[in-house]
């Protein structure tokens, strides 16, 4: 299966693909979310991780702390802001990668610093401003792997 494009039509309308995908999702998942900064990678794993949760928890950036931890009663999810990772001389290993793939559902935000440690099997979404209207997005979902099945 090919990319899937979707026309996000205001933040309020990630609520659709995080229904859609969080049922989906078990131990052991990565996805990963690409785009330029204010493109909506925490908005949407912010609408993803509420949905989990069936309210509105809070779901702060981890710009700074790198990783947030989510638990959840099926698996923990692991929230990764990887863009200051050098920055801060830290190894991904350090923030718990190993023990996040082994019992939790990852969600990274530039993953791009994973390097060799990217899973084959994973979900890439990829965010894009729309060209002219400035609340609406464009999302790219790219499945790798059992994802291919598992999206349709
Ligand atoms: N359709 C949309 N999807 C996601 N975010 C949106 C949308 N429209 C407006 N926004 C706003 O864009 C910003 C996205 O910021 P953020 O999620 O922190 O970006 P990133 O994590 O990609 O740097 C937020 O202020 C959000 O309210
Ligand atoms: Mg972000």
């Amino acid at each position: 299966m090919g990319p899937e494009t979707l026309i996000i039509e205001n933040e309020a309308a990630l609520t659709g693909l995080a229904a859609r995908l969080g049922p989906l999702l078990k131990r052991g998942d990565v996805l990963t979310l690409k785009g330029d900064l204010g493109a909506g990678k925490t908005a949407f794993t912010r609408t993803l991780i509420r949905m989990l949760a069936g309210s509105d928890v809070e779901v702060p950036s981890p710009t700074f702390t790198l990783v947030q931890v989510y638990d959840f009663p099926a698996f923990s999810v692991y929230h990764f802001d990887l863009y200051r990772l050098e920055e801060k001389e830290l190894d991904i290993l350090e923030l718990g990668w190993d023990d996040a793939r082994r019992d939790g559902v990852c969600l990274v935000e530039w993953p791009e610093r994973l390097g060799t440690l990217l899973p084959r099997d994973r979900l890439d979404i990829e965010i894009y401003f729309h060209k002219s209207k400035e609340e609406a997005r464009e999302m790219m979902l790219r499945p790798h792997g059992t994802w291919e099945e598992r999206l349709r």
